[in-house]
């Protein structure tokens, strides 16, 4: 039987900061109300013409997280790209890497799964390595957010806190018994599918029709999100999922050492940290920085963490994560 585990992380993002104050100067919004309510001090953006789009920067992240891993491009035999802000409409950014990185005709998936997308990226890694079918696979978490919100007053409750980047992972097989990636565990509940969505355009939604049914100064071509809502759902479902994952492996939540919760909302993290009773060295929030990067935003807190060696070997390293879907999945892992 065969083991996975992540063997290289990488992460991008664009150099172009916007603060909370360059924020207010263009919507009625400010500093303080951001940081009381998100934590979210500043987030990049992509600048147009900078050479960033959710595909690039995941290939920015991916040759990190390969060189990390000491691997070439010839040894990944599978990409899974997980976003919700593909640079078209179809085809999606996993074919996309694979050309931009000339790597072989290997299979690219991609992963619809928003603030939860990395969590079940990996999950499915983990699958084709446990199965014994892949041996390398590349795992990539990239979002545009900033080119897809509505910069004005009327999407303020939304777009101040979205942010921009990319993190990657090589999850590679082990032979070594309880150690990488122990269990995943994911789940759904679509009857809150519109809670936190993106209606149109789409198939059931098109261009025209969305024009002749909304006055031009409401196309609801935005995310829409009903933040209290999806507020209390997020801290129930965080507490539950990180619950079942330490009951399937017999753990308390003492034996955590590093939880990476998505960073949707600093409030939220504070929230699970308190529930968990565990101090602010076992938590990693980045948030400050980045704002929420969607299915980036476990993979580039990751990728930091290690980086500042926070992250050792042997450590019990939990992620977390909840979002549009509803879907929300954590993972175990024995670093
Ligand atoms: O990653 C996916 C999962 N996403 C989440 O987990 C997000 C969960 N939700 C949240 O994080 C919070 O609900 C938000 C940060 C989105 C909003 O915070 P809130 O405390 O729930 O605020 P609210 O939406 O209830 O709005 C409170 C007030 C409203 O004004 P009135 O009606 O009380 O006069 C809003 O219009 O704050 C106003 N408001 C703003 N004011 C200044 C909304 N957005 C802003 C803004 N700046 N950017």
């Amino acid at each position: 039987m065969y083991t996975s585990k992540i063997s290289g992380l990488g992460s991008y993002v664009p150099e172009n900061v916007v603060t909370n104050d360059d924020l207010s100067k263009i919507m009625d919004t400010n500093d303080a109300w951001i940081q009381e309510r998100t934590g979210i001090k500043e987030r990049r953006h992509i600048k147009k013409g900078d050479g960033n789009s959710t595909s690039t920067m995941g290939v920015k992240a991916a040759k990190i997280a390969l060189e990390r891993a000491g691997l070439t491009t010839d040894e990944v035999d599978l990409i899974i790209f997980a976003t919700l802000s593909p640079d078209m409409y179809f085809p999606g950014g996993g074919v996309r890497v694979q050309h931009m990185m000339n790597m072989n005709t290997i299979p690219a998936l991609d992963i619809r799964n928003q603030c939860s997308g990395f969590i079940y990226a990996l999950s499915v890694a983990d699958q084709f390595i446990k199965t014994g079918m892949y041996k390398n696979v590349l795992v990539i978490g990239s979002e545009n957010h900033s080119g897809g919100l509505d910069m004005t007053t009327r999407g303020r409750g939304v777009s101040v806190i979205f942010g921009d980047g990319a993190g990657a992972a090589v999850v590679t097989r082990s032979e070594k018994e309880n150690v990488g990636i122990l269990s995943t565990h994911l789940h759904s509940e679509g009857a809150h599918a519109k809670e936190l969505s993106l209606e149109g355009p789409s198939t059931e939604h098109w261009v025209p029709e969305i024009i002749a049914e909304n006055p031009q100064e409401d196309i609801p071509y935005y995310p829409y999100m009903n933040g209290q809502f999806v507020f209390k759902n997020a801290v129930v479902r965080f507490s539950e999922v990180i619950n079942e994952g330490l009951q399937q492996n017999k753990l308390q939540a003492e034996d955590i050492d590093m939880l990476i919760p998505h960073q949707a909302n600093l409030r939220i993290s504070q929230f699970v940290q308190k529930q968990f009773k565990l101090n602010d060295d076992q938590v990693y929030n980045n948030i400050q920085k980045y704002g929420n990067t969607t299915a980036a935003s476990i993979p580039i807190a990751l990728t930091e963490a290690w980086e500042n060696g926070k992250i050792k070997e042997g450590d019990l390293v939990v992620l977390a994560a909840f979002g549009s879907g509803f879907t929300w999945g954590s993972a175990i892992i024995r670093w």
